[in-house]
């Protein structure tokens, strides 16, 4: 992404870039961001002034008093790097392996619902970012783009991550399309029950054709033009299991040949249980803080999971991820690579493909300034010294 000076900025908003999400003029007046983003909290900013203050505030907000959603960052604030001084290292090889495929660097785009919201493209553009940086993107089943969608806007690999529909029927033929459409791997999401309390009040919905549109991608047939967005909202209600349990992974055995990912694990015995049934990865995570509030931080509890794992299964984290040194301090703590999910969410609503490209770099050359001066030649070999107990 170009440097934008002020003038810049308010050409290309003038020029309409945006209006499809609603900003005009006003919202440029009255930004106060920093106009060249150098860190993800700019990202914030341009985010802010430009969706509309129910979309910002359904992408921002935690469940009910959003404890988990602040302790996400403050975790790890809290955590301190001692690096060993004197290492003579002055590059750091970035590039990782994730299940096998090869990434430019250890950070992917978790999968996040509404992506059309946030820019016009959605997750077309998050895919062709992804791409363009090396690395993968998870799709998620809400992203408002059919799976072959995504799928077919860039080569870059891609996970495909299920809300699993109850009608089985269904979930057989969405997770056979996602295998036919060439993703590498199925991300299941266990942590379900939002409650955030400024969705409710801002009544935030998806629009009705976008909701129509994205029930249909799914393979539910019989979703009727004549269909009312209340009675489209009560249908995906009723359509999404709730109640799945530990079984569903030997169903999904039973589908489909990809690797598997449990997304949403913070206890250590279900970590253990994952390995006993041969998940291949395990996302620990608290779905930044959208789900049950008052749920720890997933980088407090990613020591214990790296260890009931025991290396049998590999190991991701989201949820409170906004600098380089989050990124260091995970890897430390047995993390693989990291998902970020906000972070992207407001490149993408910044400036589409550009923005989120942007925000990758950004978070690429923290991670690499961050490594050097721990001392870490590469991102496979960062110590858990390094980390202070
Ligand atoms: C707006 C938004 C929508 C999300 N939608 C989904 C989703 O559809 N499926 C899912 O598994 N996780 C979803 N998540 C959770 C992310 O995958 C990820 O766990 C979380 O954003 C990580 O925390 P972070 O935002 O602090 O990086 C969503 C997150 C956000 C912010």
């Amino acid at each position: 992404m170009a440097p934008l000076d002020r003038r810049d900025f308010a050409r290309w908003l003038a020029a309409g870039t945006c209006t499809s999400l609603g900003i005009g003029r006003s919202a440029f007046a009255q930004q106060t961001a920093p106009i060249e983003p150098v860190c993800i909290a700019d990202f914030r900013e341009l985010a802010k002034a430009k969706l509309p203050g129910s979309t910002f505030d359904y992408v921002e907000t935690g469940s009910t008093e959003q404890v988990t959603l602040r302790e996400n960052t403050a975790a790890f604030q809290r955590l301190r790097l001692l690096p060993p001084v004197l290492s003579g290292v002055a590059s750091t090889d970035l590039s990782t392996t994730v299940l096998g495929e090869k990434i430019a660097l250890p950070i992917l785009l978790a999968p996040v619902a509404a992506q059309r919201l946030y820019h016009p493209q959605g997750a077309l553009a998050a895919a062709r970012a992804a791409a363009a940086i090396g690395t993968i993107l998870g799709v998620s089943s809400s992203a408002t783009n059919s799976a072959e969608e995504v799928a077919a806007a860039s080569t870059g690999p891609k996970w495909f991550q299920l809300y699993v529909p109850k009608d089985r029927g269904i979930a057989r033929q969405l997770v056979e399309r996602v295998e036919r459409s060439g993703y590498k791997a199925l991300i299941v999401t266990v942590d379900l029950g939002e409650w955030k309390d400024a969705d409710r009040r801002n009544k935030f919905s998806l629009p009705p054709e976008m909701m129509r549109k994205h029930l249909r991608d799914l393979g539910y047939a019989d979703v009727t033009d004549a269909m009312t967005p209340a009675e489209m909202s009560a249908y995906s209600t009723r359509a999404v299991d709730l109640t799945f349990d530990w079984d569903l992974f030997a169903w999904l055995r039973t589908v489909t040949k990809l690797p598997l990912i449990i997304k949403g694990v913070l206890r250590a015995e279900d970590a253990r249980r994952a390995v006993d049934l041969g998940l291949d990865g395990i996302i620990v995570s608290n779905h930044g803080g959208r789900r049950l509030d008052g749920m720890p931080s997933s980088i407090e509890m990613l020591p214990a999971v790296a260890a009931a794992v025991d290396g049998k299964a590999e190991i991701f984290l989201d949820s409170g991820i906004r600098r380089g040194t989050d990124v260091v301090k995970a890897l430390a703590l047995g993390a693989r690579a990291v998902l970020i999910g906000r972070p992207y969410v407001w490149g993408l609503a910044a400036d589409g493909e550009a923005g989120v490209r942007k925000v990758l770099e950004i978070l690429r050359d923290e991670l690499q300034n961050a490594l050097i001066s721990c001392g870490c030649r590469s991102v496979r070999d960062v110590p858990r010294t390094l980390v202070m107990r």
